[in-house]
């Protein structure tokens, strides 16, 4: 599911000559390969800029030059994944760790689309999937106070016995809402002004098409979902 809504999505949106955005998590691996596919077979020149360290060398083995993301104007699209889609489109992201530079090469992108399977939509944000927000490690532990208040239940993100860092040297926080999240804007507007939050995971008004594919493999853009 994850690689037919990549491929899919890539065969719609990029055309030879643009700038694109290189996502990051297991479906946007597989939106990688088919643009280094684009690359290498169909001789299509492109200029990539990555979202992560880990998705900059996945797409070199794929046979992608990328770019700094300061030495490209805007980015004609990205292809990136989502951890919940909401039917506004507003979504969640960050549970693959990326949410910080994901979220700068969003707001550099004309055309912002998400692959996923269907397993990720969601009535209300926050029902599936914990909220992914990126501290500084300097006093994490009072960031994590002051998140908790916001009504959720914060839990410092670890990776084989150690807390996670960020390609920005960040830990992050996956908060859950015990009811998911009623006023996205609201608790995103809540969360930024805390001190030592440096990113959080929810991506409002942000994506301008999701590609989603369902167990019998069929695709549908958001458009059609509506329909
Ligand atoms: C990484 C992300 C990913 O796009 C998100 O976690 C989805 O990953 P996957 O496609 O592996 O389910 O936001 O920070």
């Amino acid at each position: 599911m994850k690689r037919i809504a990549a491929e899919a999505a890539v065969d719609a949106y990029v055309k030879d000559g643009m700038n694109v955005g290189l996502g990051t998590g297991s479906t946007a691996y597989y939106a990688i390969r088919r643009i280094g596919q684009l690359v290498t077979e169909n001789g299509y020149r492109l200029t990539c800029a990555a979202t992560s360290i880990q998705s900059e060398e996945i797409a070199k083995g794929f046979g992608i030059e990328v770019v700094d993301i300061d030495s490209v104007g805007k980015l004609d699209v990205t292809i990136d994944g989502a951890d919940e889609i909401d039917p506004k489109l507003n979504l969640i992201k960050g549970l693959g760790g990326a949410l910080l530079r994901e979220k700068i090469v969003a707001a550099a992108t004309v055309r912002e689309i998400i692959v996923a399977d269907d397993s990720k939509l969601v009535e209300k944000l926050g029902t599936k999937a914990p909220l992914p927000v990126e501290v500084l490690k300097f006093g994490h532990e009072h960031t994590s106070f002051a998140l908790k208040r916001q009504g959720c239940e914060p839990v410092l993100r670890m990776r084989d016995g150690e807390p996670f860092v960020t390609d920005g040297g960040n830990y992050i926080y996956d908060c859950r809402f015990p009811n998911g999240i009623d006023n996205p804007y609201f608790i995103e507007s809540r969360i930024d002004v805390i001190p030592g939050v440096v990113e959080n995971g929810l991506f409002l008004n942000t994506a301008f098409d999701t590609v989603v594919c369902d167990p019998e493999g069929n695709v549908s853009k958001a458009s059609e979902r509506e329909a």
